[in-house]
């Protein structure tokens, strides 16, 4: 993929000669700025009057159209002196992130030389000295020095150009693979590292490339440098190193061979706390950090991915196309990812979402476990799920319908798993998140303490012993099944949401919370039709819970939920977060609830003070009781 060839520099750097060469070397076409001018513009020029601004703007919007329009086909050069940001800008309206921008650059008096040398080309030093008055030096622009040749310059912009990757990724383990292959599936030309530990990991990089034939433009790497070096600047490199101390050293390791305006991006399940220490620590070296959140597992990286970035905008929309290009496609068609906001707000999504999948997947091995004392099978649980589907559909509610229906001969497989569930951390940052913003995400720390729970094994067989069970007698009907569990992701989801709300208020992060829940309905884990139900509440109300439909639904499903946790408690079925749910909703629903003793209680002992209902000023007391 090539991109547009801006090539820049004040008059005389020799830029139409060096366009006119990439074009041919690389078989694009070429365009000479000066050519677009409007008649007036000439005859100012013409007449030794300098251009200004105003002069300028319409010739900068039609070169930027010349642009648009031949990148659709292809590509092209352009050659157009550019000094300054504005213009600049003009020429990349909307097609900021395909193209390259190449500055000649040269002293004042290397193009006084030059410009002297040259039969028929005359120009005034007071004009060339008013160019270099006004050029403001581009960022992120391929700057080569004129005094090498001109094939020396093609030959610099081409390899730029043309021989190196235009992203890479750093880290093939099951993510970083399966992104991997998405982006060459997708067109990108990627470069792909990943590290030889002799007798652990070895030609990891050359074999997976060799395997798939996705990737046989790809450039496999197991030697850092050469990995970078084989990079277009500014360099775009998509870190999938496991979260944590890995990844500060992966960029330690990095860090010696990139280049100022080279950026990094973790995809990592980084704690969004380390992302902005990483991005401040990344900045004062002038490299730029962003933090992405990336959900769906091996498969979902591979087909599309939801995808959640965080940093600096301007940064966001150097990396856009790929991320965009990879993800997955919402309804509408339009990409399962989105600027989140500044800083680690990427990853804060993304670490709520895990705090979400942790309750979504606590209620279904709640609901399995209703089922379950109520004497059906794997299969019929699974039918009963299915059943559901029509109504509150989920990516979790399907693969836990495949999950019970696995066989391995006789039995089902789900009879063979230990009961002790694993973690990897991120809900257990989002239960921290809920304390540190003062928010009450009781399910999500419910569903991680559910977690903990299960693998206390040797602790809860010897309990079981000592607290024996009477046999269940469940009166239930499998509708009140359903409701009870669409209350409790209701309620899981508003406290999601929330939280997020609450983060973006404590971090000054301008958050979207319905482009977030947009970029949940496709790819990620927590997809499913209740979330593309919340696009549009969202547009409405951020507390959801406020919102009239879900008020309304909530209604419906409450007195499903209030008997079967009366039933699970009066049975001794363990269903915590269902029980959470509704007692959640029962403080929530208290206008006056027992604070008022926890007052008293802090007053009595610690003279804390208290507010007075019959004080409307909300002026502190304290009582000697
Ligand atoms: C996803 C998942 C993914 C991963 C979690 C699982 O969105 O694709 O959330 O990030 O499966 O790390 O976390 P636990 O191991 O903590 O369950």
């Amino acid at each position: 993929m090539y991109n547009v060839i801006f090539i820049m520099g004040v008059s005389g750097c020799g830029k139409s000669t060096i366009g006119q060469l990439v074009s041919e070397r690389l078989k694009i076409p070429f365009f000479d700025g000066d050519d677009f001018h409007p008649q007036s513009n000439v005859d100012k020029m013409s007449n030794g009057i300098a251009l200004n601004d105003e002069d300028r703007y319409g010739w900068l919007v039609t070169l930027n159209k010349l642009a648009n329009a031949n990148l659709e086909m292809n590509s092209c050069v352009i050659v157009c002196s550019a000094l300054k940001q504005s213009y600049r800008d003009i020429l990349s309206t909307d097609i900021q992130n395909q193209v390259k921008w190449i500055h000649l650059a040269g002293s004042f008096d290397q193009i006084v030389e030059r410009i002297n040398k040259r039969e028929n080309h005359y120009m005034h030093s007071s004009l060339l000295q008013s160019q270099f008055d006004i050029l403001e030096e581009p960022q992120n622009a391929l700057e080569i020095d004129i005094t090498l040749k001109p094939e020396e310059i093609v030959a610099i912009i081409t390899a730029n150009i043309e021989m190196k990757s235009e992203f890479g990724l750093f880290g093939l383990g099951v993510m970083g693979k399966s992104l991997s292959r998405n982006l060459a599936q997708k067109g990108f030309t990627i470069s792909i590292f990943n590290r030889e530990v002799s007798g652990i990991e070895e030609d990891v990089a050359v074999n997976f490339k060799n395997n798939h034939k996705e990737l046989a433009t790809a450039k496999a790497f197991s030697d850092i440098e050469a990995f970078v070096n084989s990079l277009q600047t500014p360099r775009k490199i998509m870190l999938m190193v496991n979260a944590g101390k890995t990844t500060d050293s992966v960029i330690e390791d990095l860090i010696p061979f990139l280049s100022e305006g080279d950026v990094l991006i973790d995809g990592g399940n980084s704690n969004y706390l380390h992302t902005k220490e990483r991005y401040e620590y990344l900045k004062a070296k002038k490299i730029h950090f962003i933090g992405v959140g990336v959900s769906g597992g091996e498969e979902g990286a591979l087909k599309g991915p939801s995808i959640m970035p965080g940093g600096n905008k301007e940064v966001y929309n150097l990396v856009q196309p790929y991320l965009e290009k990879i993800a997955a496609n919402d309804a509408k068609g339009l990409p399962c990812c989105t600027y989140v906001g500044e800083e680690g707000s990427g990853h804060f999504v993304k670490m709520v979402h895990n705090g979400i999948e942790y309750v979504e997947m606590q209620l279904l091995a709640e609901v399995y476990s209703i089922l379950k004392n109520m004497e059906k099978t794997p299969d019929e649980i699974a039918a009963i799920l299915e059943s559901w589907q029509p109504y509150c559909n989920s990516y979790l509610l399907e693969i836990t319908i495949a999950i019970l229906r696995k066989k391995e001969g006789e039995d089902w497989l789900v009879n063979k798993i230990v009961d002790k569930a694993g973690n990897k951390g991120t809900g257990n940052w989002t239960t921290i998140a809920t304390a540190q913003l003062g928010m009450p995400g009781t399910l999500i720390a419910t569903a991680l303490f559910a977690r903990f729970t299960s693998f206390y094994k040797e602790e809860r067989i010897e309990a079981n012993i000592n607290f024996r069970k009477e046999d269940s007698k469940l009166e239930l009907s499998i509708q009140e099944v359903q409701e009870a569990y669409q209350f409790a992701r209701i309620v899981n989801h508003y406290q999601g949401f929330k939280l997020i709300t609450e983060a973006g208020k404590a971090y000054k992060w301008h958050l979207n919370l319905s482009e977030i829940a947009r970029i949940w309905t496709n790819g990620c884990i927590i997809r499913s039709d209740f979330m593309v139900e919340l696009i549009s509440i969202l547009k409405e109300e951020d507390t959801i819970i406020k919102h009239k439909s879900i008020v309304d639904q909530l209604k419906i499903l409450k007195p499903s939920i209030k008997k079967v946790v009366a039933n699970c408690i009066l049975n001794e079925i363990a269903a915590p977060c269902l029980t959470d749910s509704v007692s959640f909703l029962n403080g929530y629903a208290t206008a006056n609830s027992s604070a008022n003793i926890i007052q008293a209680q802090r007053d009595y002992f610690g003279a804390h003070t208290y507010q007075r209902t019959d004080d409307a000023t909300g002026k502190f007391y304290h009582t000697n009781w």
